[in-house]
Protein backbone atom coordinates (compact mmCIF):
# COMPACT_ATOMS: atom_id res chain seq x y z
CA UNK A 1 0.00 0.00 0.00
CA UNK A 2 1.36 3.51 -0.79
CA UNK A 3 1.14 6.10 1.65
CA UNK A 4 -1.52 9.05 0.59
CA UNK A 5 -0.16 12.49 0.36
CA UNK A 6 -1.54 15.30 2.95
CA UNK A 7 -3.99 16.75 0.16
CA UNK A 8 -6.02 13.63 -0.46
CA UNK A 9 -6.68 13.44 3.31
CA UNK A 10 -7.79 17.16 3.42
CA UNK A 11 -10.60 15.97 0.65
CA UNK A 12 -9.04 18.05 -1.93
CA UNK A 13 -8.86 14.68 -3.67
CA UNK A 14 -11.97 12.98 -4.66
CA UNK A 15 -11.83 11.33 -8.33
CA UNK A 16 -15.30 9.38 -7.69
CA UNK A 17 -17.61 12.67 -6.68
CA UNK A 18 -18.84 13.89 -9.80
CA UNK A 19 -19.65 17.46 -8.40
CA UNK A 20 -15.57 17.38 -7.15
CA UNK A 21 -14.20 17.83 -11.13
CA UNK A 22 -16.13 21.30 -11.25
CA UNK A 23 -13.67 23.37 -9.62
CA UNK A 24 -10.60 24.83 -9.61
CA UNK A 25 -9.49 21.94 -6.86
CA UNK A 26 -9.55 19.06 -10.11
CA UNK A 27 -6.82 21.00 -11.70
CA UNK A 28 -4.94 21.43 -8.43
CA UNK A 29 -4.80 18.12 -8.11
CA UNK A 30 -4.21 16.71 -10.97
CA UNK A 31 -1.20 19.55 -11.18
CA UNK A 32 0.52 17.93 -7.50
CA UNK A 33 -0.24 14.48 -8.94
CA UNK A 34 1.68 14.88 -12.51
CA UNK A 35 5.01 16.48 -10.71
CA UNK A 36 4.95 14.67 -7.09
CA UNK A 37 2.86 10.84 -7.47
CA UNK A 38 1.92 10.84 -11.50
CA UNK A 39 1.15 7.12 -10.29
CA UNK A 40 -0.64 7.02 -7.68
CA UNK A 41 -2.38 4.94 -5.00
CA UNK A 42 -5.92 6.34 -4.42
CA UNK A 43 -7.23 4.23 -1.21
CA UNK A 44 -10.46 5.43 -0.78
CA UNK A 45 -11.38 4.54 -4.37
CA UNK A 46 -9.04 0.82 -4.17
CA UNK A 47 -7.52 1.85 -8.02
CA UNK A 48 -4.39 3.82 -8.97
CA UNK A 49 -4.04 7.22 -10.53
CA UNK A 50 -2.51 7.72 -14.13
CA UNK A 51 -2.20 11.15 -14.14
CA UNK A 52 1.34 11.89 -16.82
CA UNK A 53 0.48 12.17 -20.46
CA UNK A 54 3.44 9.82 -21.24
CA UNK A 55 1.66 7.00 -18.70
CA UNK A 56 -1.32 7.35 -20.31
CA UNK A 57 0.22 6.66 -23.44
CA UNK A 58 2.43 3.44 -21.89
CA UNK A 59 -0.40 1.34 -20.46
CA UNK A 60 -2.94 2.13 -23.30
CA UNK A 61 -0.56 0.79 -25.20
CA UNK A 62 -0.44 -2.41 -23.33
CA UNK A 63 -3.85 -4.12 -23.63
CA UNK A 64 -2.49 -8.31 -22.98
CA UNK A 65 -1.62 -6.17 -19.55
CA UNK A 66 -3.96 -4.28 -18.85
CA UNK A 67 -7.31 -5.27 -19.59
CA UNK A 68 -10.48 -3.44 -21.22
CA UNK A 69 -12.29 -6.86 -20.38
CA UNK A 70 -13.45 -5.64 -16.75
CA UNK A 71 -14.72 -2.87 -17.25
CA UNK A 72 -13.73 0.81 -18.76
CA UNK A 73 -15.45 3.09 -16.49
CA UNK A 74 -14.75 4.21 -12.78
CA UNK A 75 -17.91 2.87 -11.06
CA UNK A 76 -16.69 -0.68 -12.07
CA UNK A 77 -14.14 -0.57 -9.95
CA UNK A 78 -14.73 -3.51 -7.88
CA UNK A 79 -17.95 -5.20 -9.40
CA UNK A 80 -19.97 -1.48 -8.20
CA UNK A 81 -21.33 -1.96 -11.86
CA UNK A 82 -24.66 -2.34 -12.14
CA UNK A 83 -26.42 -4.83 -14.57
CA UNK A 84 -27.85 -2.64 -16.36
CA UNK A 85 -25.35 -0.22 -17.16
CA UNK A 86 -23.30 -3.21 -18.16
CA UNK A 87 -25.86 -3.88 -20.50
CA UNK A 88 -26.27 -0.11 -21.94
CA UNK A 89 -22.69 -1.34 -22.80
CA UNK A 90 -24.26 -3.21 -25.45
CA UNK A 91 -23.43 -7.42 -25.83
CA UNK A 92 -20.14 -7.52 -26.15
CA UNK A 93 -19.21 -3.82 -27.02
CA UNK A 94 -15.46 -3.27 -28.84
CA UNK A 95 -14.87 -0.92 -26.02
CA UNK A 96 -14.62 -4.02 -23.35
CA UNK A 97 -12.84 -6.75 -25.36
CA UNK A 98 -9.02 -7.36 -25.27
CA UNK A 99 -7.15 -9.14 -27.70
CA UNK A 100 -6.59 -11.07 -29.96
CA UNK A 101 -11.01 -10.73 -30.40
CA UNK A 102 -10.73 -6.93 -30.44
CA UNK A 103 -8.29 -7.10 -32.95
CA UNK A 104 -10.42 -9.51 -35.19
CA UNK A 105 -13.65 -7.21 -33.66
CA UNK A 106 -12.02 -3.80 -34.84
CA UNK A 107 -10.30 -4.72 -38.37
CA UNK A 108 -14.49 -5.97 -39.16
CA UNK A 109 -15.62 -2.41 -38.26
CA UNK A 110 -12.07 -0.10 -38.87
CA UNK A 111 -13.77 0.06 -42.55
CA UNK A 112 -17.14 2.05 -42.03
CA UNK A 113 -14.71 4.88 -40.49
CA UNK A 114 -11.53 5.23 -42.42
CA UNK A 115 -10.52 9.10 -42.70
CA UNK A 116 -11.38 8.81 -46.30
CA UNK A 117 -15.12 7.29 -45.63
CA UNK A 118 -15.52 10.08 -43.26
CA UNK A 119 -14.43 12.75 -45.80
CA UNK A 120 -16.67 11.38 -48.09
CA UNK A 121 -19.79 12.18 -45.67
CA UNK A 122 -18.82 15.91 -45.42
CA UNK A 123 -21.60 17.29 -47.83
CA UNK A 124 -24.24 14.93 -46.07
CA UNK A 125 -23.05 16.31 -42.40
CA UNK A 126 -22.73 19.64 -43.19
CA UNK A 127 -26.65 19.43 -45.03
CA UNK A 128 -27.54 18.35 -41.31
CA UNK A 129 -25.88 20.82 -39.26
CA UNK A 130 -27.45 23.30 -41.96
CA UNK A 131 -31.11 21.92 -41.03
CA UNK A 132 -30.24 22.34 -37.20
CA UNK A 133 -29.20 25.54 -36.93
CA UNK A 134 -32.07 26.78 -39.65
CA UNK A 135 -34.73 25.56 -37.50
CA UNK A 136 -33.32 28.63 -34.94
CA UNK A 137 -35.32 31.74 -36.29
CA UNK A 138 -33.91 34.75 -36.00
CA UNK A 139 -36.36 36.15 -33.13
CA UNK A 140 -35.36 33.02 -31.61
CA UNK A 141 -31.52 34.09 -32.32
CA UNK A 142 -32.05 37.58 -30.86
CA UNK A 143 -33.04 35.49 -27.49
CA UNK A 144 -31.56 33.80 -24.89
CA UNK A 145 -31.54 29.97 -25.76
CA UNK A 146 -29.91 27.00 -24.65
CA UNK A 147 -27.11 26.19 -26.96
CA UNK A 148 -27.09 22.51 -25.68
CA UNK A 149 -30.49 21.74 -26.72
CA UNK A 150 -30.66 24.12 -30.27
CA UNK A 151 -27.20 23.77 -31.56
CA UNK A 152 -24.84 20.90 -29.42
CA UNK A 153 -27.41 18.23 -29.34
CA UNK A 154 -28.86 17.45 -32.64
CA UNK A 155 -25.90 16.95 -35.24
CA UNK A 156 -23.99 14.26 -33.15
CA UNK A 157 -27.30 12.45 -32.90
CA UNK A 158 -29.33 12.91 -36.37
CA UNK A 159 -25.31 12.11 -37.70
CA UNK A 160 -25.91 8.38 -35.34
CA UNK A 161 -29.30 8.21 -36.10
CA UNK A 162 -28.72 8.24 -39.72
CA UNK A 163 -25.57 6.09 -40.19
CA UNK A 164 -28.06 3.57 -38.06
CA UNK A 165 -30.30 3.65 -40.88
CA UNK A 166 -33.04 5.86 -38.80
CA UNK A 167 -35.63 7.72 -41.02
CA UNK A 168 -36.35 11.14 -40.58
CA UNK A 169 -39.95 10.58 -39.28
CA UNK A 170 -38.40 7.82 -36.17
CA UNK A 171 -36.51 10.69 -35.14
CA UNK A 172 -38.39 11.65 -32.26
CA UNK A 173 -38.72 7.97 -31.01
CA UNK A 174 -34.83 7.85 -31.91
CA UNK A 175 -34.26 10.92 -29.60
CA UNK A 176 -36.10 9.26 -26.70
CA UNK A 177 -34.22 6.12 -27.03
CA UNK A 178 -30.71 7.89 -27.27
CA UNK A 179 -31.67 10.34 -24.11
CA UNK A 180 -32.05 6.59 -21.96
CA UNK A 181 -29.63 5.23 -22.93
CA UNK A 182 -26.83 8.17 -22.38
CA UNK A 183 -28.14 8.38 -18.78
CA UNK A 184 -27.84 4.34 -18.08
CA UNK A 185 -24.28 4.64 -19.19
CA UNK A 186 -23.81 7.69 -17.11
CA UNK A 187 -24.77 5.48 -14.00
CA UNK A 188 -28.54 6.78 -14.18
CA UNK A 189 -30.80 4.26 -14.22
CA UNK A 190 -34.98 5.09 -14.55
CA UNK A 191 -37.76 2.25 -14.57
CA UNK A 192 -38.39 2.94 -18.24
CA UNK A 193 -34.96 2.73 -19.21
CA UNK A 194 -34.94 -1.30 -19.70
CA UNK A 195 -37.33 -1.12 -22.32
CA UNK A 196 -35.84 1.71 -23.82
CA UNK A 197 -32.85 -0.61 -24.69
CA UNK A 198 -35.15 -3.54 -25.71
CA UNK A 199 -36.57 -1.46 -27.88
CA UNK A 200 -33.85 -0.26 -29.48
CA UNK A 201 -32.20 -3.45 -29.93
CA UNK A 202 -35.59 -4.94 -31.37
CA UNK A 203 -35.24 -1.76 -33.92
CA UNK A 204 -31.83 -2.38 -34.96
CA UNK A 205 -32.65 -6.23 -35.54
CA UNK A 206 -35.28 -5.40 -38.34
CA UNK A 207 -33.16 -2.85 -39.51
CA UNK A 208 -30.29 -5.21 -39.84
CA UNK A 209 -32.72 -8.03 -41.72
CA UNK A 210 -34.10 -5.25 -43.76
CA UNK A 211 -29.99 -4.63 -44.64
CA UNK A 212 -29.33 -8.28 -45.12
CA UNK A 213 -32.08 -8.62 -47.78
CA UNK A 214 -31.63 -5.46 -49.51
CA UNK A 215 -28.07 -3.71 -48.73
CA UNK A 216 -27.90 -0.12 -49.47
CA UNK A 217 -24.77 2.58 -49.04
CA UNK A 218 -24.77 2.65 -45.04
CA UNK A 219 -23.24 1.88 -42.23
CA UNK A 220 -25.41 -1.28 -41.22
CA UNK A 221 -25.08 -2.50 -44.71
CA UNK A 222 -21.14 -1.87 -44.60
CA UNK A 223 -21.14 -4.29 -41.16
CA UNK A 224 -23.38 -6.58 -42.72
CA UNK A 225 -21.02 -7.36 -45.72
CA UNK A 226 -17.89 -7.00 -43.29
CA UNK A 227 -15.60 -9.92 -43.86
CA UNK A 228 -11.83 -10.31 -43.07
CA UNK A 229 -10.42 -13.83 -43.80
CA UNK A 230 -13.86 -15.59 -44.04
CA UNK A 231 -15.49 -14.20 -40.35
CA UNK A 232 -18.41 -11.74 -40.22
CA UNK A 233 -20.35 -10.44 -37.74
CA UNK A 234 -23.31 -11.95 -36.62
CA UNK A 235 -26.59 -9.70 -36.12
CA UNK A 236 -26.24 -10.05 -32.13
CA UNK A 237 -22.37 -8.29 -32.85
CA UNK A 238 -23.79 -5.87 -35.19
CA UNK A 239 -26.49 -4.78 -32.67
CA UNK A 240 -23.82 -4.64 -29.87
CA UNK A 241 -22.05 -2.42 -31.81
CA UNK A 242 -24.56 -0.26 -32.98
CA UNK A 243 -25.41 0.35 -28.96
CA UNK A 244 -21.71 1.40 -28.56
CA UNK A 245 -21.65 3.89 -31.12
CA UNK A 246 -24.69 5.74 -29.69
CA UNK A 247 -23.05 5.71 -26.37
CA UNK A 248 -19.72 6.55 -27.51
CA UNK A 249 -20.25 8.98 -30.57
CA UNK A 250 -23.24 10.99 -29.13
CA UNK A 251 -22.75 12.87 -25.93
CA UNK A 252 -19.05 12.76 -26.24
CA UNK A 253 -18.97 14.87 -29.45
CA UNK A 254 -21.62 16.99 -28.00
CA UNK A 255 -19.80 18.00 -24.88
CA UNK A 256 -16.82 18.60 -27.21
CA UNK A 257 -19.02 21.34 -28.99
CA UNK A 258 -20.69 22.74 -25.75
CA UNK A 259 -17.16 22.50 -24.46
CA UNK A 260 -15.58 24.17 -27.15
CA UNK A 261 -18.25 26.80 -27.30
CA UNK A 262 -17.64 27.92 -24.13
CA UNK A 263 -13.90 28.12 -23.99
CA UNK A 264 -14.59 30.71 -26.96
CA UNK A 265 -17.26 32.59 -24.64
CA UNK A 266 -14.31 32.88 -21.64
CA UNK A 267 -11.28 33.58 -23.94
CA UNK A 268 -12.57 36.33 -26.55
CA UNK A 269 -9.29 36.89 -27.66
CA UNK A 270 -9.26 33.39 -29.04
CA UNK A 271 -12.30 33.54 -30.48
CA UNK A 272 -11.03 36.86 -32.42
CA UNK A 273 -7.95 35.25 -33.61
CA UNK A 274 -10.47 32.53 -35.24
CA UNK A 275 -12.57 35.13 -36.62
CA UNK A 276 -10.01 36.80 -38.30
CA UNK A 277 -8.22 33.77 -39.40
CA UNK A 278 -10.91 30.80 -39.82
CA UNK A 279 -7.72 28.98 -41.21
CA UNK A 280 -6.97 28.05 -37.94
CA UNK A 281 -10.17 26.14 -36.99
CA UNK A 282 -8.62 22.76 -37.49
CA UNK A 283 -5.96 23.42 -34.73
CA UNK A 284 -8.52 25.36 -32.33
CA UNK A 285 -10.80 22.16 -32.83
CA UNK A 286 -7.50 20.10 -31.18
CA UNK A 287 -7.28 22.79 -28.50
CA UNK A 288 -10.72 22.15 -27.55
CA UNK A 289 -10.38 18.30 -27.47
CA UNK A 290 -7.26 18.78 -25.62
CA UNK A 291 -9.06 21.32 -22.45
CA UNK A 292 -12.68 20.05 -22.86
CA UNK A 293 -11.51 16.44 -22.73
CA UNK A 294 -14.90 15.23 -23.22
CA UNK A 295 -14.14 12.04 -21.21
CA UNK A 296 -12.42 12.52 -18.36
CA UNK A 297 -11.26 8.87 -17.79
CA UNK A 298 -11.47 5.08 -18.66
CA UNK A 299 -9.89 2.52 -16.54
CA UNK A 300 -8.37 -0.80 -17.49
CA UNK A 301 -7.75 -3.98 -14.92
CA UNK A 302 -4.23 -5.76 -14.48
CA UNK A 303 -4.17 -9.01 -15.61
CA UNK A 304 -1.02 -9.84 -14.03
CA UNK A 305 1.36 -8.35 -11.53
CA UNK A 306 3.99 -5.66 -13.15
CA UNK A 307 5.82 -2.68 -12.87
CA UNK A 308 5.15 0.94 -13.65
CA UNK A 309 7.39 4.00 -12.84
CA UNK A 310 8.48 2.46 -9.88
CA UNK A 311 5.13 1.13 -8.26
CA UNK A 312 4.02 -2.40 -8.07
CA UNK A 313 0.70 -3.07 -9.68
CA UNK A 314 -0.82 -5.85 -8.66
CA UNK A 315 -2.99 -8.62 -10.63
CA UNK A 316 -6.67 -7.80 -10.13
CA UNK A 317 -5.55 -3.75 -9.70
CA UNK A 318 -7.60 -1.23 -11.60
CA UNK A 319 -5.85 1.97 -13.13
CA UNK A 320 -7.78 5.20 -14.15
CA UNK A 321 -6.40 6.64 -17.15
CA UNK A 322 -6.74 10.51 -16.28
CA UNK A 323 -7.06 11.63 -20.16
CA UNK A 324 -8.09 15.11 -18.91
CA UNK A 325 -4.97 15.23 -16.28
CA UNK A 326 -2.48 14.05 -19.30
CA UNK A 327 -3.69 16.19 -21.40
CA UNK A 328 -2.53 19.18 -19.13
CA UNK A 329 0.65 17.47 -18.45
CA UNK A 330 3.38 20.42 -18.41
CA UNK A 331 5.62 18.52 -20.51
CA UNK A 332 4.00 18.22 -23.39
CA UNK A 333 1.86 20.75 -23.75
CA UNK A 334 3.94 23.95 -22.17
CA UNK A 335 3.79 25.46 -18.59
CA UNK A 336 0.35 27.49 -20.14
CA UNK A 337 -1.12 24.27 -20.18
CA UNK A 338 -3.92 25.07 -18.17
CA UNK A 339 -5.11 27.87 -20.48
CA UNK A 340 -6.89 27.87 -24.12
CA UNK A 341 -4.96 28.35 -27.25
CA UNK A 342 -5.68 27.86 -30.48
CA UNK A 343 -2.64 28.06 -31.60
CA UNK A 344 -1.01 25.91 -29.27
CA UNK A 345 1.24 23.91 -31.61
CA UNK A 346 1.46 21.10 -29.15
CA UNK A 347 -2.43 20.42 -29.23
CA UNK A 348 -2.54 17.64 -31.74
CA UNK A 349 -0.54 15.87 -29.55
CA UNK A 350 -3.98 15.54 -26.80
CA UNK A 351 -5.22 11.97 -25.77
CA UNK A 352 -8.49 13.02 -26.28
CA UNK A 353 -9.80 10.34 -27.90
CA UNK A 354 -7.48 8.05 -26.29
CA UNK A 355 -4.35 6.00 -27.47
CA UNK A 356 -3.23 2.83 -29.21
CA UNK A 357 -5.42 -0.05 -29.15
CA UNK A 358 -8.38 0.84 -28.39
CA UNK A 359 -7.51 4.55 -29.99
CA UNK A 360 -11.23 6.14 -30.96
CA UNK A 361 -13.02 4.62 -34.02
CA UNK A 362 -14.94 7.92 -34.10
CA UNK A 363 -12.31 10.23 -34.25
CA UNK A 364 -12.74 11.04 -37.92
CA UNK A 365 -16.02 11.55 -37.57
CA UNK A 366 -16.18 13.57 -34.26
CA UNK A 367 -13.13 16.34 -35.69
CA UNK A 368 -15.31 16.69 -38.95
CA UNK A 369 -18.88 17.01 -36.68
CA UNK A 370 -16.94 19.94 -34.84
CA UNK A 371 -15.18 21.37 -37.87
CA UNK A 372 -18.85 22.07 -40.09
CA UNK A 373 -20.64 22.85 -37.29
CA UNK A 374 -18.15 25.61 -35.87
CA UNK A 375 -17.81 26.48 -39.78
CA UNK A 376 -21.53 27.08 -40.16
CA UNK A 377 -22.34 28.57 -36.53
CA UNK A 378 -19.30 31.07 -36.96
CA UNK A 379 -20.71 31.96 -40.55
CA UNK A 380 -24.06 32.92 -38.87
CA UNK A 381 -23.20 34.02 -35.30
CA UNK A 382 -19.52 35.28 -35.01
CA UNK A 383 -20.49 37.17 -32.07
CA UNK A 384 -22.88 35.15 -29.94
CA UNK A 385 -23.03 35.72 -26.65
CA UNK A 386 -23.01 34.37 -23.07
CA UNK A 387 -26.65 34.74 -21.18
CA UNK A 388 -26.64 33.47 -17.97
CA UNK A 389 -24.56 31.12 -16.03
CA UNK A 390 -23.79 27.32 -17.47
CA UNK A 391 -24.96 24.38 -15.90
CA UNK A 392 -21.93 21.72 -15.96
CA UNK A 393 -22.85 18.23 -16.14
CA UNK A 394 -22.36 16.29 -12.56
CA UNK A 395 -20.29 13.47 -13.87
CA UNK A 396 -17.03 11.56 -13.20
CA UNK A 397 -16.95 10.01 -16.66
CA UNK A 398 -18.01 13.22 -19.32
CA UNK A 399 -17.02 16.67 -18.90
CA UNK A 400 -19.89 17.98 -19.86
CA UNK A 401 -22.22 21.46 -20.27
CA UNK A 402 -25.65 20.97 -19.22
CA UNK A 403 -27.08 24.44 -20.75
CA UNK A 404 -25.51 27.16 -21.75
CA UNK A 405 -27.50 30.11 -22.00
CA UNK A 406 -26.70 32.15 -25.12
CA UNK A 407 -27.58 35.09 -27.03
CA UNK A 408 -26.57 33.63 -30.72
CA UNK A 409 -27.60 37.24 -32.23
CA UNK A 410 -27.23 39.69 -30.05
C1 LIG B 1 -15.29 14.18 -29.17
C2 LIG B 1 -15.82 13.02 -29.36
C3 LIG B 1 -15.25 11.72 -28.87
C4 LIG B 1 -14.36 11.47 -27.85
C5 LIG B 1 -13.71 12.47 -26.91
C6 LIG B 1 -14.14 10.03 -27.82
C7 LIG B 1 -13.27 9.40 -26.97
C8 LIG B 1 -12.94 8.06 -27.02
C9 LIG B 1 -11.93 7.42 -26.21
C10 LIG B 1 -11.08 8.10 -25.14
C11 LIG B 1 -11.88 6.12 -26.58
C12 LIG B 1 -10.88 5.07 -26.07
C13 LIG B 1 -11.45 4.12 -25.08
C14 LIG B 1 -10.36 3.22 -24.47
O1 LIG B 1 -9.17 3.40 -24.69
O2 LIG B 1 -10.75 2.29 -23.74
C15 LIG B 1 -12.88 5.92 -27.60
C16 LIG B 1 -13.15 4.71 -28.20
C17 LIG B 1 -14.17 4.55 -29.12
N1 LIG B 1 -14.95 5.53 -29.70
FE1 LIG B 1 -14.86 7.50 -29.32
N2 LIG B 1 -14.89 9.45 -28.80
C18 LIG B 1 -15.58 10.44 -29.47
C19 LIG B 1 -16.44 10.29 -30.54
C20 LIG B 1 -16.78 9.09 -31.09
C21 LIG B 1 -17.68 8.93 -32.22
C22 LIG B 1 -18.35 10.07 -33.00
C23 LIG B 1 -17.80 7.58 -32.42
C24 LIG B 1 -18.57 6.84 -33.47
C25 LIG B 1 -19.64 7.25 -34.07
C26 LIG B 1 -16.94 6.91 -31.45
C27 LIG B 1 -16.78 5.55 -31.35
C28 LIG B 1 -15.84 4.93 -30.57
C29 LIG B 1 -15.63 3.49 -30.56
C30 LIG B 1 -16.38 2.46 -31.37
C31 LIG B 1 -14.58 3.25 -29.65
C32 LIG B 1 -13.98 1.90 -29.27
C33 LIG B 1 -12.78 1.57 -30.10
C34 LIG B 1 -12.13 0.30 -29.62
O3 LIG B 1 -12.40 -0.17 -28.51
O4 LIG B 1 -11.34 -0.26 -30.40
N3 LIG B 1 -16.35 7.86 -30.66
N4 LIG B 1 -13.50 7.12 -27.87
Amino acid sequence: MQPSPPFETAGAFAPTEARWYQGPQADAAFRHLRLEDPIHWYEAGGFWCITRHADVQGVSQRPRSFSSEHGTQLFEVRGRVPQSVQASAGPGSIIRMDPPGHNRHRKLVIGAFTPKRVAAMEPWLRGIAKESLEAIDPSEARAPLDFVDRVAVPLPMFVIADLLGVPREDHTTFRRWSDRIIEVGGGVVRPESGAAIAELLAYLAAVIRERRRAPKEDLISLLVRAEVEGERLDDLEIQGFCLTLLVAGNETTRNLIAGGALALLQNPGEREKLLANPGLLGNAIEEMLRYVSPLRNFIRCAVEATELGGKRIRAGDYLALFYSSANRDEAVFGPDADGFDITRESAPRHVAFGFGEHFCLGASLARLEARVLFEELLQRWPHFELAGEPVLLASTLINGVEQLPVVLAP
